[in-house]
């Protein structure tokens, strides 16, 4: 949800280009950019990917001082005007931000009484229009004014130094030998800055090459501790593929050797013991879209191996639904990102009610890494593309390792057999099922027990790189309500990896198939000549051991919606209206 990034040093606009490509996961709505040499603003902005800015920038190698943005839309039009940075009145200092300023209408309504203009329909204007002059006094004036989230990097003409803020929404400072960087994420620093700060809620402070203060919420001056930078987890080419999401399918099996290798590193042997002192009577698993889904594969293992009450609930409603919270309750946040603002939310509640909180990321500097009392890492690497897809598959591995361990199975093993298993399906078959796929406008996913979590998974990835309306239902719902809508303008694919279920899951199939529905199976069953005669295609799958089928059968209707985006000429990795790291609620 927008990227910002501010940078000290020489060859301004390259660096700050670099990160903003960096950061173009958190929004592709427009691009901008000011560069402040010998006290004047050189200023550049587009709408849409942030290549397009690129065109209009005048690079110059010379020291200088910059700030740029890369906007996902909140407030205000995808237009030039709405493009950070925004603008003091007087011209002389510019800012970006990365939140919402929750008062800012408030705000807005008593400056404008001052005759201030606004040129944007943006919420983050009224902070630089709170300002005629930056300091610290200045600063810390404007941030008790704005209520909300935000990360901040401000740059005034009279300063050779950047200030910067935090609240709800990240912030990293890093300072090296001839450059300094502020940025919402760490990776911007990769191959400049080695180490880096990570901001807490209410700190901010100014930097410049030859000195870096910062203040905590009660404007103290404090001393922050470094860490280092893992570049290992950075992920920055294509190697060869024609986009980052059919890359990070394919990665499955790495995320999957990743996390074997780190099952058997002490680090996290120890974590599981800890883990398993715990006590608790009650386990919730918390995270948003994809994440959410694993969280409910989390729950089916949960439900099948521990007597335990186990709740699965959307991080945007888990606040709403009270649930029974104390210090009796495990609470576990799966999170590819670690900065979902609702799951982020979640957790702080969980916390104030004494709660246990564990953290499955595929981030480790990240704030629901940080905040959590036991963070699990999905070691996956860096996904670049929007649609979650190795991380979804290195999720539901590491609930399902940390689940055997709790019921004192070490399935390490049983792992490395399934990493040799692992079938990511026939490209041609694939890509003729989506050939048929992307004629329907209206696709329906169906399955029983964990199968209908793969359904919703898959309908999720499906809809949201094609755009094609689609919906995921349990079989055996379809005849309460949304068979009406099945006539022969519907597709309907079937996933039955469950033998014991797969019978009943066929019938319900018929259903569709008698009033006019096509249908497509996904499976690893054996199935028969007069069984597949009721199919368009059957699509079969390698067999692998039953506790993976969730894992082993995405894979190939991940790739089935990534070829179907492509053949609608859609980019799958940066579909319309979409970022991937979601910071606000
Ligand atoms: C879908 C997708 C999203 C994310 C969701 C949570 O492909 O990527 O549904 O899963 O926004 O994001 P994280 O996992 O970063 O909390």
């Amino acid at each position: 949800m927008c990227g910002i990034i501010g940078y000290i040093g020489k060859n301004v606009e390259e660096n700050l280009f670099e990160g903003l490509k960096r950061l173009e996961y958190r929004g592709y709505d427009s691009a901008g950019m000011t560069v402040m040499r010998n006290g004047n603003f050189d200023t550049y902005k587009s709408v849409g990917e942030v290549d397009n800015l690129k065109a209009k920038l005048k690079f110059n190698e010379e020291f200088g001082y910059g700030i740029a943005h890369t906007r996902w839309a909140t407030h205000g039009k995808i237009t030039i005007e709405n493009c950070h940075p925004h603008f003091s009145s007087n011209g002389n200092i510019a800012i970006v931000h990365n939140g919402i300023i929750d008062n800012f209408e408030d705000l807005k309504i008593q400056l404008q009484a001052k005759d201030k203009c606004f040129v944007s329909q943006t919420d983050s204007e009224v902070v630089a229009k709170l300002l005629d002059k930056l300091n610290v006094n200045n600063l810390r004036r404007v941030l008790k004014q704005i209520k909300g989230s935000y990360a901040l990097v401000l740059l005034s003409k009279e300063k050779d130094c950047l200030y910067f803020a935090k609240n709800k929404s990240p912030l990293y400072v890093g300072k090296g030998d001839d450059c300094v960087m502020v940025a919402s994420d760490p990776s911007c620093f990769a191959g400049k800055i080695d180490r880096y700060y990570q901001l807490k809620d209410g700190e901010y402070g100014k930097i410049s090459l030859k000195s870096l203060v910062f203040y905590d919420k009660n404007d103290e001056i404090i001393e922050k501790t470094q860490e280092s930078l893992d570049f290992n987890f950075i992920s920055e080419d294509k190697s060869g593929y024609d986009h980052f999401m059919i890359k990070e399918i394919y990665q499955s099996r790495i995320a999957l050797e990743n996390i074997i290798a780190k099952f058997q590193t002490p680090e996290l042997e120890s974590k599981l013991k800890e883990l398993k002192k715990l006590m608790f009577d009650r386990i919730y698993l918390v995270g948003c879209g994809t994440a959410y889904h694993a969280g409910l594969i989390g729950q089916s293992y949960i439900r099948a191996e521990c007597n335990i009450d186990t709740f699965c609930e959307v991080a945007s409603e888990f606040k709403e639904k009270n649930f029974v919270i104390d210090e009796n309750s495990l609470c576990i946040f799966i999170s590819q990102s670690g900065e979902t603002a609702d799951t982020l939310s979640a957790l702080e509640y969980c916390k104030q009610k004494n709660a246990h909180i564990i953290a499955i990321t595929n981030t480790e500097y990240s704030t629901i890494a940080k905040k959590a009392d036991i963070n699990f890492p999905t070691c996956a690497g860096q996904e670049k593309a929007v649609a979650s897809t190795k991380a979804y598959f290195a999720q539901c591995v590491m609930l399902y390792l940390i689940i055997s361990y709790l019921k004192g199975k070490n399935n390490v093993e049983k792992l490395k057999l399934f990493k040799n298993q692992i079938d990511f399906g026939d490209d041609k078959a694939l890509k003729n099922l989506a050939e048929i796929v992307s004629k329907y406008d209206k696709i329906f996913f169906i399955g029983r027990g964990i199968d209908y979590i793969t359904a919703e998974e898959a309908s999720l990835k499906l809809k949201e790189i094609t755009y094609i309306f689609s919906s995921a239902l349990p079989s055996g719902e379809l005849k309460h309500g949304t068979l009406a809508l099945v006539d022969e303008s519907v597709l309907v694919i079937v996933i039955a990896t469950d033998e014991k279920l797969f019978n009943k899951t066929l019938n319900n199939a018929y259903e569709i198939k008698s009033r006019g529905g096509k249908l497509v199976l996904f499976t690893q069953l054996n199935v028969d000549r007069e069984v597949a005669k009721n199919f368009e295609m059957v699509f079969k799958v390698g067999l692998t051991q039953q506790d993976f089928y969730p894992m082993q059968i995405i894979l190939p209707l991940q790739k089935l919606a990534y070829f179907t985006a492509v053949k609608k000429g859609i980019n799958p990795d940066k579909p319309r209206n979409l970022a991937k790291s979601v910071t606000v609620e």
